[in-house]
């Protein structure tokens, strides 16, 4: 309401006390905060003066504050490395490992490793935090990107939103941030269905007999799942018991489309004992984040004349112009598609995700150890052999 009174062109806004924090961050409009009707009668009377509040939205931005770290997790080096080229490029990604295996405990440090909020991007999620009336109390913004993780059961109107007066949903309230889906397969068909006009567009539209909302939805996708329906398909230490037939149908609950715009793909194997009690020597958030923030900066530089700022929005000319590789890398990429029988969509991943590499290395070619750390990253493409 704040920012539609400003761009109507008005000078003020009267609100409850508790509200005023979340209008002042708009700002060019007056925000006076009010705790009782009488005091805002003798105010408009003249009787009494309050003062509109002021706030400083890029001194708010900067006080994000996770309570969380990288270097929490024992080991899982692997898994790290192709977070942070996730949050460097922007790509989705989807975890596979047995129960335990740590796949919550990452996915939720990844939201630490993407750069801040810009103040405009924290006023987007910060809209639709107020709409749900879930602004924590007494803070005008959202600082810190979100994380959701709704369950399994939740309903397609509760994932992208819906109602008689169409609420945001899940998608919305990850907006620039990370929603994680845990136990992708269990998800009901249709719910996973709906994903797909979000993570095309980057909002959603909801539309009603008579009216339509649109509400902007733009995150990166974590999936997690077990590798099997009994969860220790190719674990060294138990057995799995599961068919091919099995594994197969589980595998095919996420439908091809949804799985086509998930770019990256890695094993979580669950950490030995010695590792979990062992000091931790891994890098921390902020190690990882300076270098997110570099390879982001470089994207935006070869970007800066498109629509898009990541490599993983680059649609196929784009990849064709952004991701030529030499003749060695080539022949790579040949031997390791007819080895492992990888499609031509695996393919256009592969570029993408080895882009990203090659940014965070600092690198303008795209040489044959990106392309080889990249071919890693697509093991649900790999024949299934059991
Ligand atoms: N690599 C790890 N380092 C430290 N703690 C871990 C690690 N992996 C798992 N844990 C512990 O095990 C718990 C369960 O992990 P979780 O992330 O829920 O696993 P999953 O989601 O794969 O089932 C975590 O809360 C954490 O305490
Ligand atoms: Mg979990
Ligand atoms: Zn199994």
């Amino acid at each position: 309401m704040a920012i539609m009174a400003k761009e109507l062109g008005l000078k003020g806004i009267y609100l409850p006390s508790e509200n005023a924090m979340e209008a002042g961050v708009v700002g060019e409009i007056d925000v006076y905060p009010s705790n009782t009707l009488s005091e805002l009668v003798q105010s408009l009377n003249g009787m009494e003066r309050i003062s509109p509040i002021k706030i400083d939205g890029d001194q708010v931005v900067n006080q994000a504050d996770y309570d969380m770290d990288f270097s929490d997790v024992c080991g899982q080096e692997n898994v790290k490395r192709t977070l942070e080229i996730a949050a460097a490029g922007g790509h989705n990604l989807l975890m596979i490992g047995p129960p335990g295996a740590g796949k919550t405990m990452l996915a939720q440090r990844l939201s630490t490793i993407i750069p801040s909020l810009t103040f405009e991007e924290s006023l987007e999620t910060s809209k639709v935090y107020s709409v749900m009336g879930l602004m924590p109390k007494g803070e005008g913004l959202i600082t810190a990107r979100p994380f959701r993780a709704p369950h399994h059961t939740i309903s397609d109107a509760g994932l992208i939103g819906g109602g008689q007066t169409p609420k945001p949903g899940e998608v919305s309230l990850a907006h620039n941030g990370v929603l994680f889906l845990d136990e992708m397969p269990e998800f009901k068909k249709n719910v996973l269905e709906v994903l797909r006009q979000p993570m095309e567009s980057g909002i959603v539209t909801i539309s009603r007999a008579n009216s339509t909302v649109t509400y902007p939805a733009n995150f990166i996708l974590v999936g997690a799942m077990n590798p099997c329906p009994c969860g220790f398909f190719a674990d060294p230490k138990r057995e799995c018991t599961c068919s091919y037939r099995e594994i197969r149908r589980y595998r095919a609950r996420i439908s091809g489309p949804l799985m086509d715009r998930i770019d990256i793909h890695v094993d979580v194997p669950s950490v030995p004992f010695k590792d979990l009690t062992g000091v931790s020597q891994g890098q921390s958030t902020s190690d990882i984040r300076q270098r997110v923030i570099a390879a982001r900066k470089i994207q935006e530089k070869r970007l800066h004349k498109t629509k898009i700022h990541t490599n993983a929005m680059m649609n196929s000319r784009q990849i064709k112009r952004f991701c030529q590789i030499d003749e060695n890398s080539n022949s790579l990429l040949e031997m390791a598609m007819d080895k492992f029988g990888l499609s031509a969509r695996a393919l256009s991943r592969i570029l993408k995700i080895s882009r990203t590499i090659a940014d965070l290395a600092g690198s303008q070619e795209i040489d044959q150890a990106h392309i080889a750390e990249a071919i890693q990253y697509r093991s649900l493409d790999r024949k299934l052999i059991v």
